[in-house]
């Protein structure tokens, strides 16, 4: 019989954790807001940091952010297992999204140590920078960091005040010319293994209680500037104007209407900005940012296509013009079949209901997956809901789901030190 081993203390200390990340936040915004950027999540990182630091790990920030702690293996050279997740949030977002992950991986070290079981690996446990797109369009950029695919093109990404992604890296405390010393080297790096709610409906609909990543979407996120004439709004006659506004609306229901082809694809404008901002004046300039999604790279490269097409058309029957940016994508990537087999044990040793899925939602182990094998399990979330406030999971989920984050790191190591 494989051994099982229960979460120290019922995971209370874990639960503490999670409610205690949910006091880190920007009172001023609905839900739970802890931005990457922003001063509250140099304080969460910084709590991370101490919370690694009490559970016995030999814990550091990395030049690009990211959180880092170690508890070593009992058998040098037998490599290494990683895990966790972020704790950065979108803006007005849930507790949980991320924050499960890294509570859970505190929650492995302490019940590892509290019960005595002795890894022959090294377990690195990171809270990874900036997850959730910034407000440069860049996600995933500590996962990026350490995997070594943060590029130029993401440093000198704009936001919307014609600031560079890689200067503002400042106000996180990062210094732009370090960060190119977070790239970690994973060799002996024996798998990634990431818990995560699934932001989603269907393990609640289906009545399961674990879901287990198969692959992760592809994204290809663009910003489009529009270029029209500023022009008075009572005065100028509807066939002489060149209203920006109106070519980024009908780009914003080109969007919509692309992604709209496929059960699995996805497409959302989620920044619009109208220059000047005046209820009287005929736009001179609109910025539009968005992205679509999908399993399939061929369906996010014909949908870049056919957006250019029906933005340039939205622009050219008015005379406006159009710059549209891509922003370095991500193609779809597959979990670790064998890593999924063993977490499928695991979880059916707990008598837990499951189902393999696939991820609409972006994550630090899509980075991850390129470099080690890497695997994500998934608890239900309530009505589907994520990114919002109502964001929620039961206590029993997140506990269920963090044993079984327990539980398949211990078999993963065991099934490798018998090899
Ligand atoms: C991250 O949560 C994303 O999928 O955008
Ligand atoms: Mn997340
Ligand atoms: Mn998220």
């Amino acid at each position: 019989m494989t051994q099982h081993v229960e979460l120290a203390d019922h995971g209370e200390h874990m639960i503490s954790d999670l409610q205690a990340l949910a006091t880190m936040v920007d009172d001023s915004a609905p839900g739970w807001s802890r931005v990457a950027l922003s001063e509250l999540d140099v304080t969460g990182r910084h709590w991370v940091l101490r919370q690694m630091i009490e559970a016995g790990l030999d814990a550091r920030i990395d030049e690009a952010g990211n959180v880092l702690g170690l508890l070593k293996g009992d058998r040098p050279g037998a490599g290494t297992i990683m895990t966790g997740s972020h704790t950065d949030t979108v803006p007005g977002g849930g507790r949980f999204d991320g924050n499960v992950g890294v509570t859970a991986a505190l929650e492995v070290v302490r019940t590892l140590r509290a019960s005595g079981t002795r890894l022959a690996q090294d377990l690195l446990v990171v809270d990874f920078f900036n997850e959730e797109p910034n407000r440069f369009g860049i996600s995933c950029v500590g996962s990026r960091a350490l995997t070594g695919t943060l590029s130029a093109a993401h440093l000198n990404a704009q936001d919307a005040a014609g600031t560079r992604f890689g200067d503002a890296l400042l106000e996180a405390r990062i210094d732009p010319s370090q960060v190119g010393r977070a790239v970690k080297d994973f060799t002996g790096v024996i798998a990634f293994v990431e818990l995560h709610i699934e932001q989603g409906p269907h393990l609640e609909e289906q009545g399961n209680r674990i879901g287990l990543v198969t692959s992760i979407t592809g994204i290809s996120r663009f910003r489009g500037i529009f270029h029209g004439r500023r022009d008075h709004a009572g005065t100028t006659p509807m066939n002489r104007r060149h209203d920006a506004g109106c070519a980024a609306a009908g780009t914003v229901l080109a969007v919509e209407s692309i992604a709209s082809d496929r059960q699995t694809s996805r497409g959302t404008t989620g920044s619009v900005t109208f220059t000047p901002d005046a209820v009287n004046v005929v736009s001179e300039r609109a910025e539009v940012r968005g992205e679509f999604r999908s399993p399939d790279a061929q369906w996010l490269t014909q949908a870049r296509e056919k957006l250019l097409t029906a933005a340039s058309q939205h622009g050219e029957q008015r005379d406006v013009t159009l710059e549209l940016e891509w922003l370095p994508g991500e193609e779809p990537v597959a979990m670790s079949d064998p890593l999924l087999n063993t977490a499928s044990r695991v979880v059916s040793d707990m008598g837990l209901s499951h189902t393999r899925m696939y991820s609409g939602a972006e994550h630090d182990a899509s980075q991850m997956a390129r470099q080690v094998p890497t695997a994500m399990i998934f608890v239900p979330s309530r009505d589907g809901r994520s990114h919002c406030p109502e964001e929620f999971t039961e206590t029993a989920d997140i506990l269920a789901g963090a044993e079984v984050l327990l539980n398949t790191i211990i078999r993963i190591s065991t099934q490798h030190s018998s090899m």
